[in-house]
């Protein structure tokens, strides 16, 4: 082979390893983009694997914006905590996922509203000021025993 072929063939195969590894990364950088913009992804088989949802329920929040940090799983047909309590006046961030198909999370009388896909973790900040009982309903249709999943939050004072 002519010496400068050889060259140009190293060149030419190089470009190409770049190329490709610019788009690896790129693809990669793709794939976390969701976080960025506010939207989190979680493994629908592996929801029990993370440490939030692996017991669901009322926790303080590490940050300084909310007071409390509020994980339910939803799945059918049922969420995770069944009951939960939280103390009057407390802001509170809202995550809930699922590890099979699309539910609604709705608190009845509030603006709490949304809806629950596999793979993604809702969230939503809310302020409990109000003494009382609040049922947690599923607002998207999901199967057998979808009007009988709920949940209660308890606002006690
Ligand atoms: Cu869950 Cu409807």
């Amino acid at each position: 082979m002519h010496k400068y072929e050889k060259i140009w063939l190293t060149f030419g195969t190089s470009a190409l390893v770049i190329f490709l590894v610019i788009l690896g990364i790129s693809a990669v950088h793709q794939g976390h983009s969701p976080a960025a913009s506010g939207i989190e992804t979680i493994n629908p088989e592996h929801v029990r694997d993370d440490a939030r949802f692996k017991e669901p329920g009322l926790y303080e929040a590490e940050s300084d914006e909310y007071d409390y940090e509020l994980y339910f799983v939803a799945s059918a047909f049922q969420y995770e905590p069944r009951e939960v309590e939280i103390p009057k006046g407390s802001r509170v961030r809202i995550h809930v996922t699922t590890p099979d198909v699309i539910h609604g999370f709705e608190i009845a009388h509030t603006n709490v509203n949304m809806m629950v896909e596999p793979g993604l973790i809702s969230k939503y900040t809310a302020n409990f000021n109000k003494e009382g009982e609040f049922l947690i309903i599923c607002n998207e249709y999901c199967g057998v025993g979808h009007t009988d999943m709920t949940s209660l939050i308890k606002v006690t004072g």
